[in-house]
């Protein structure tokens, strides 16, 4: 529309000034012509935890929060957790197009060829203890992987970084068998490449002596629907980071070991590990109006419900409650599916959650699948993780191609001290400190 701009009249000085509006946004930087005098800085937006701000343009992931959508380069979500395998999926993220039947051959056999890992690393592996998070495990051993290959760092050749995205995604889930393995005081599996990404894993986490590992189909088609649900989800906390840290043009080992950081957090990626831990502690549905009320008074969180752009049902949480039942027709009835789902029947009911949109997130089913297939529930994260690499590694290769990428650098409104002079050790006063 022609007249796409805002009028804005600053009332300390009566001057009127027009702001263009692009996209629904205007540029925050557009407001620094707003002063009050020639020494003034200009005016500033103050927007913490970036509530409303965009961080950048990108046309990887379409998320609408009041309808519940989520597309992937514009297929709805629920086509491609249908018909596409995750490989496939990943292609599409990082390509923005399906891969042809010949593009998507080559492309499994680029990434299964690169799934074996230094056997350095298995001894940084051995150094942890047995009860290690493989959160940090998986932490650390992904940023040490920048030690393997110092080539990472050349961020100029589109190429090379094509070849760390490839390495990143095939060795994530060896690295994550290995943490599980570690855990469990079991030899390491190598990598199948003949098996495809999820039975490869499959293989890696539970191979016992057989000479190939078989997998069960119906798991390991559910694996593929939770990576593909878990791929990417536009500028969460994690992608933000991985944004951030990839900004200062670090290599991308150490930017996803950062994300990995960041998704770690129990209101994140850590949050299907909760989920299990407070469906433990709630133990049986006759439970479930005591704990709500401890909730309703503002004493715990309903681990797996609310989102900051879902104010409807989180449409990977639908699909994964099919995918439950799928899993449970192998593995026997998770019991705990049911305090969840009469969990949701309350919470969905009740004017508190409704007032605040509170829905069930990706979070709230997806860890009980994972405990029935013989995860343990600090593992559920690292199955956060292996798949949403892609996304953070989409999203990375956007902002290395953005025009407009600047080294990610916030201001600050400054409200401490003002200027003061030293004052000699003899002549301090104590601070109330907190016990260290
Ligand atoms: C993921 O961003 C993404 O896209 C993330 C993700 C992805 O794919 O990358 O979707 C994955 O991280 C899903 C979210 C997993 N986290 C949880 O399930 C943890 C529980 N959820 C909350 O901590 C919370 O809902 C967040 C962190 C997810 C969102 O927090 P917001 O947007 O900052 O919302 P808020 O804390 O401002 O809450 C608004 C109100 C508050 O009440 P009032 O102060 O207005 O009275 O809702 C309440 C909150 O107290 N609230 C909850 C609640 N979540 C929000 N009350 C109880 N239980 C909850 N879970």
């Amino acid at each position: 529309m022609e007249n796409d701009t805002l009028t804005i009249t600053d009332n300390r000085t009566n001057k009127t000034y027009t702001i263009p509006i692009a996209n629904g946004a205007v540029r925050a930087l557009d407001l620094r012509q707003i002063k009050t005098g020639p020494d003034d800085f200009g005016l500033m937006t103050y927007d913490p935890a970036f509530m409303n701000t965009a961080s950048c343009h990108s046309a990887i992931t379409y998320l609408d929060g009041d309808a519940g959508i989520l597309r992937y380069r514009g297929y709805p979500i629920e086509q491609l957790a249908e018909h596409c395998t995750f490989l496939e999926v990943a292609f599409l993220l990082l390509n923005g197009e399906l891969p042809t039947q010949e593009e998507l051959e080559k492309w499994n056999q680029a990434v299964m060829q690169r799934t074996m890992i230094h056997e350095n690393v298995k001894k940084f592996m051995d150094g942890f203890h047995h009860d290690a998070h493989p959160m940090g495990i998986l932490i650390s051993t992904v940023a040490a992987l920048s030690t393997f290959y110092p080539d990472a760092r050349i961020l100029s050749n589109p190429l090379c970084n094509r070849k760390q995205i490839v390495r990143l995604i095939g060795k994530m889930p060896t690295l994550a068998a290995c943490a599980y393995r570690h855990r469990l005081g079991l030899p390491y599996v190598y990598p199948d490449p003949s098996l495809s990404y999820t039975k490869n894993y499959m293989n890696m986490l539970w191979r016992r002596t057989e000479p190939t590992y078989v997998a069960n189909e119906v798991l390991a088609r559910a694996l593929e629907v939770l990576f593909i649900l878990h791929a990417d989800h536009e500028q969460n906390c994690s992608t933000s980071t991985m944004r951030a840290v990839g900004s200062s043009n670090a290599d991308p080992f150490v930017t996803t070991a950062a994300a990995i950081a960041a998704l770690s957090g129990p209101l994140h990626g850590g949050a299907n590990e909760e989920v299990l831990r407070m469906l433990d502690e709630i133990g049986a549905i006759e439970n479930i109006p005591n704990y709500i009320a401890e909730v309703k008074a503002g004493h715990r969180k309903l681990m797996g419900f609310g989102h900051r752009v879902y104010k409807n049902y989180d449409p990977r949480a639908r699909i994964i409650k099919r995918v439950a039942e799928e899993v449970f027709e192998v593995t026997g009835r998770n019991p705990k599916i049911d305090i969840a789902l009469e969990l949701e029947k309350i919470a969905l009911n009740d004017d508190y959650f409704i007032k605040r949109k509170l829905y069930p997130n990706v979070d709230f089913y997806s860890g009980i699948i994972y405990q029935a297939m013989g995860f343990t529930p600090d593992q559920f994260t690292v199955l956060f993780g292996i798949p949403r690499t892609v996304g953070w590694l989409a999203q990375w290769q956007e902002l290395l191609q953005d025009p407009e990428r600047k080294i990610a650098r916030p201001r600050q409104i400054y409200v401490g001290q003002e200027v003061r002079d030293f004052v000699p050790i003899t002549r301090r006063a104590q601070v109330e400190m907190a016990a260290v």
